[in-house]
């Protein structure tokens, strides 16, 4: 029915306008008993999840939204519609900001990807943690990917983590440290060790000044070298994080079928989908063969089936993300992943 029906009406608008069209659409079925019946019953399909624990956290299933579907926690009741065990809002940054100028998001069809330079649009902390406050499902697992504002500069980033992590606290399960976006311009340089150490570290120690331990994970690039990895595993074990999500979008445009003029033409972001699934494989089968299993390993990146999302646990992910999945394959992706990981 999506692929047929929906998607082909969808992808007659441009990306951006389909992606408020479709949520707001959903966000109304969500509020109605009976329209919500029927959506589940004709998109979504029977789920028979299994809970899985991770960081001390009881995800209700093994399938999360990945960060920047819902960057402003606008569409929670939408996404628990879906079947998501988990949703990433954000990323969050201290202040609200436009993110770049339009467009900024496009489509490659035969690549079943896509290419964003958004630059973490937001409403701000204090907005996303209102709009948290507000929400019904409770049963749902919340991450705040946090991140910088485009302004500050990197030797001023850790006051912009510390700001979104204090102001977020009391309304997200879990924190994801985002230093991999490919859009904010000098984002990338703090997953070096020193400043990445530094970070994490200030952020552990804040963490343990609060009544609860929330569990932190490091998002990061599926472009970094084996040795930037090492450096990875070796920064995790310092500083004691909980996990790590692996992976956000790439910069490369290796071996697409969308043609090198389109490419060009379209420009800088990261790119997402299809094309990033083996390499964000291997970078989780990287990580799990060095870190010991009590790290928590989220895998992302080009999950459009249930095979994909099985490939990602074999290689050694605990949960999975979907984001450009969802775009392609539709709602019912989501069930169908849900019920098959719950055989591990
Ligand atoms: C993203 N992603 C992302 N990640 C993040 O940590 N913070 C963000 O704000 C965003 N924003 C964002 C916007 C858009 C339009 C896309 C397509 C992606 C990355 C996303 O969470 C995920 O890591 C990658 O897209 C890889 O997964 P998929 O899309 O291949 O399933």
């Amino acid at each position: 029915m999506y692929r047929f029906f929906i998607r082909p009406i969808l992808f007659c608008f441009n990306p951006e306008m389909a992606h408020h069209v479709t949520m707001s659409i959903l966000q109304f079925i969500s509020k109605t008993v009976i329209l919500k019946k029927l959506f589940q019953w004709l998109m979504v399909g029977k789920a028979h999840p299994k809970p899985v624990m991770i960081a001390d956290l009881t995800f209700p299933n093994a399938v999360g939204l990945a960060a920047g579907f819902d960057k402003n926690a606008s569409y929670l009741d939408a996404f628990a519609l879906l079947g998501f065990g988990s949703i990433e809002v954000g990323t969050v940054t201290p202040l609200a900001q436009p993110g770049n100028s339009k467009p900024r998001l496009f489509r490659l069809i035969k690549d079943r990807a896509l290419i964003n330079r958004m630059g973490f649009n937001n409403e701000g902390a204090e907005a996303v943690a209102e709009n948290l406050k507000k929400r019904k499902n409770k049963n749902i697992i919340i991450g705040g990917n946090i991140g910088k504002n485009k302004l500050t500069p990197n030797e001023h980033a850790v006051e912009d983590y510390i700001k979104c992590f204090n102001i977020l606290y009391a309304v997200v399960d879990y924190f994801v440290v985002n230093v991999s976006s490919p859009n904010t311009p000098g984002l990338r340089d703090l997953q070096e060790k020193k400043p990445l150490t530094e970070l994490l570290q200030t952020l552990m120690n804040l963490n343990q000044t609060k009544p609860v331990i929330k569990p932190i994970f490091l998002k990061i690039a599926p472009d970094l070298t084996e040795e930037q990895l090492k450096d990875i595993v070796e920064i995790i074990q310092t500083t004691s994080i909980h996990g790590i999500i692996a992976t956000n979008t790439t910069t490369s445009r290796r071996a697409l079928q969308t043609s090198v003029i389109h490419i060009d033409r379209i420009g800088a972001g990261g790119l997402s989908g299809e094309p990033l699934k083996q390499r964000s494989t291997e970078v989780i089968a990287f990580l799990r063969s060095r870190l010991p299993k009590t790290i928590a390993i989220i895998g992302v990146g080009g999950i459009h089936s249930v095979e994909d999302a099985e490939e990602k646990i074999l290689a050694g992910a605990n949960i999975v993300q979907v984001y450009t999945g969802l775009v392609y394959e539709g709602p019912s992706l989501i069930r169908r992943i849900v019920n098959r990981l719950a055989r591990y």
